[in-house]
């Protein structure tokens, strides 16, 4: 059976053209960078895909470790920061087999719907081993089970119109309607989280946690969460 990991790993067209790309990305890149806590800072950015947002957040901390379970996309990244020595490029793994406290700030953006509850669980554990005293975990893009595809549709169609790749959009969210992204959401589904849930399980794994507001991104009906290690 196909899963999310395939579909990463193979070529996919999530964005609707270039331009959706590169407004995703630079919102990214701004969202993210208010949370660097110095530039010193030591980096994990877990499932980070493309990346396309991490010259500009490696130029602002100490060192970025950049980790995606896509083999493809490690590889893409890998050649692309060969010359980037404050950027290292990891399997989840190798992030795992990592010293405790390697990190000052761990950010997993837009991931957590493409794994299962246990996974995010045991994840979460492993990120509060990985945090120095006082790092933080970003966790963010969390969709609520309120929020239907419709909904993302929507909340897609209000940022074309603001960045006016309005018409691209209409025709990609058509095309995505028949897409494989389509088919695997319909057959395998994404996890959903309520508040509490994440809150509940931030807190279980030792971390101080609150909701913050914006959410990385465009799409403000997801949600995100910040987890402390205070000790
Ligand atoms: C929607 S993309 C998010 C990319 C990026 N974080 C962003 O905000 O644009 C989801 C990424 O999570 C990665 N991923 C999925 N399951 C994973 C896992 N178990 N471990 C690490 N990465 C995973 C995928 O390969 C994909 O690149």
């Amino acid at each position: 059976m196909a899963d999310w990991i395939s579909f990463w790993n193979g070529s996919h067209a999530i964005y609707v053209n270039d331009r959706h790309k590169a407004v995703h990305y630079r919102a990214i890149a701004r969202d993210l960078a208010g949370y660097v806590p110095g530039p010193q800072a030591r980096v994990l950015d877990f499932g980070c895909g493309e990346a396309l947002a991490s010259a500009e957040l490696a130029g602002r901390c100490g060192r970025l470790v950049l980790s995606d379970a896509a083999p493809a996309v490690r590889e893409r990244l890998s050649e692309r920061f060969a010359d980037v020595p404050s950027i290292e490029v990891m399997a989840p793994e190798e992030v795992s087999a990592l010293p405790d406290g390697s990190f000052d700030l761990i950010i997993c953006n837009s991931v957590a719907q493409y794994l299962s509850r246990d996974l995010l669980a045991q994840l979460v554990a492993e990120w509060h081993r990985l945090l120095a005293p006082g790092g933080r975990l970003l966790i963010a893009d969390i969709i609520p089970p309120h929020v239907s595809a419709l909904a993302d549709a929507a909340a897609l169609l209000k940022l074309a119109a603001r960045e006016k790749f309005l018409l691209s959009a209409v025709v990609g969210l058509a095309r995505t309607a028949v897409s494989p992204y389509r088919k695997l959401r319909a057959e395998l589904g994404l996890t959903t989280y309520e508040e509490a849930e994440i809150l509940a399980l931030l807190r279980n794994a030792g971390l101080d946690a609150r909701r913050v507001r914006p959410n990385v991104g465009h799409n403000q009906q997801r949600m995100a969460f910040i987890g402390e290690r205070t000790a």
